[in-house]
């Protein structure tokens, strides 16, 4: 029997000091323990802050480390992200993409993150990322809970075959449906896709992720279709929009008809602010448009938003590092959250937001019962977090640290001669 104790933890709702009891993998007291915690090996987390692990809703774990290896994608835009891609995609075996996405989820874990939701492309007959993040899904269960989006990169429609390769990737295992309307031919291909996207999850009964809208033309609607199709198939709380991009551009006359039914229809939103940051506005002169979704906006109105890293070094993206408290800093200065009452719950923009987002449920959350699953950051409460973008200084899984780092060493003498 395993049982340890994680000492002066602070918890987000308090700033007193308080214990953390884990047995068996599972948190049976969280609060003074008393004569229970006799026996346990002790881990004193020194003041630091707890938080449910970070969850990152939108990633490709098919596409990681693959930016300078394929064709470069000089003009920054999403659509010759797509071209380069599509051109290079065969070359890759099971082998290597499983390679490739282990580094990945390696910086994933690292900065804290144990909930990944991935997107995978199945506009391939082979399916053979599916195939290679189905078993990567299954070896890395002791590590992160990783969901699977069958996502029809080039189109459920205009890629021949399309939507038989997303149901295919159902039959295989894929937890949620992926849709592209933005990108189809035709926007009455991209309603198509979205109306198919609902109807596979209604008859699989899987979950919903749709990129949407990732686009700076404020014609691009397809999210009013999704959400109206999700609440009139009754899986609102299932269904999640990813990018919305478009929504940034909309007219607010419209925007404001729209917030009605988004609200109403329960659905989550999914922004990456580092990657629209970076591929949007690329077809405006000045001034350049941010290409980010009403993040604040949405939040003001009770509707469930998260932020996620979409790519790590990518022909999308050339950067990332699956560090969601760099991802949590752009989003809060490009969407204008940087005031008290964002700032004092930044980290649920990255964890508790996202966990909603993937349906994780109740089990999620830092309580008595539930697994022990939670993170440690070098911060004192959220807007500390936020302003020192700290790290995550532990992670904890099933009651057993996967990583605990040295706190840093300061040159005493130097410091303490400047009376620092
Ligand atoms: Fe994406």
């Amino acid at each position: 029997m395993s049982k340890i104790l994680f000492k002066n933890a602070r918890l987000r709702s308090s700033p007193e000091l308080t214990e953390i009891l884990a047995e068996d993998g599972f948190i049976t007291k969280i609060g003074k323990t008393d004569g229970k915690s006799e026996g346990a090996e002790i881990i004193d987390l020194g003041g630091r802050l707890v938080c449910e692990p970070y969850c990152d809703p939108h990633i490709h774990l098919d596409y990681v480390f693959t930016a300078q290896s394929f064709q470069q994608n000089e003009t920054g835009t999403l659509f010759d992200g797509i071209a380069s891609w599509s051109e290079s995609k065969g070359s890759l075996s099971k082998e290597v993409l499983k390679e490739r996405a282990k580094k990945g989820l390696k910086e994933q874990l690292v900065g804290g993150t144990q909930y990944i939701r991935t997107h995978v492309d199945v506009t391939d007959p082979k399916l053979t990322g599916l195939q290679a993040m189905l078993e990567l899904r299954d070896e890395m269960k002791d590590l992160a809970e990783i969901q699977i989006v069958a996502f029809p990169q080039e189109g459920m429609y205009s890629y021949k075959g399309g939507a038989e390769l997303v149901e295919e990737a159902l039959k295989m295992g894929a937890d949620c449906v992926g849709a592209i309307p933005h990108f189809e031919y035709t926007s009455e291909m991209g309603a198509k896709s979205v109306k198919k996207a609902v109807q596979l999850a209604v008859k699989y009964d899987k979950l919903v992720d749709i990129h949407c809208d990732e686009t700076d033309d404020e014609m691009s609607r397809f999210v009013e279709l999704l959400a109206y199709e999700a609440m009139d198939n009754g899986i609102g709380k299932k269904t999640a929009a990813s990018h919305t991009c478009a929504m940034g551009s909309y007219n607010n006359a419209y925007a404001f008809k729209l917030f009605k039914l988004l609200k109403k229809s329960e659905i989550n939103f999914i922004s990456c602010p580092t990657e629209n940051i970076h591929l949007q506005g690329r077809y405006d002169a000045y001034p350049k448009r941010r290409g980010l979704t009403r993040v604040k906006e949405m939040l003001d109105d009770g509707i469930n938003v998260c932020f996620a890293q979409d790519s790590i070094c990518d022909p999308w993206y050339p950067l990332g590092n699956g560090n969601l408290m760099y991802v949590l800093d752009a989003g809060f200065h490009i969407c204008h959250l940087t005031s008290p009452q964002y700032m004092s719950h930044a980290l649920d923009l990255i964890s508790s937001n996202g966990a909603k987002t993937m349906n994780l449920g109740e089990r999620y959350f830092l309580k008595e019962g539930n697994p022990a699953n939670f993170i440690v950051i070098d911060a004192q409460n959220d807007f500390d977090a936020l302003r020192n973008r700290a790290g995550v200084y532990a992670s904890i899984k099933n009651g057993k640290a996967l990583f605990i780092k040295k706190p840093t060493e300061f040159a005493e003498e130097t410091f303490s001669k400047y009376g620092l």
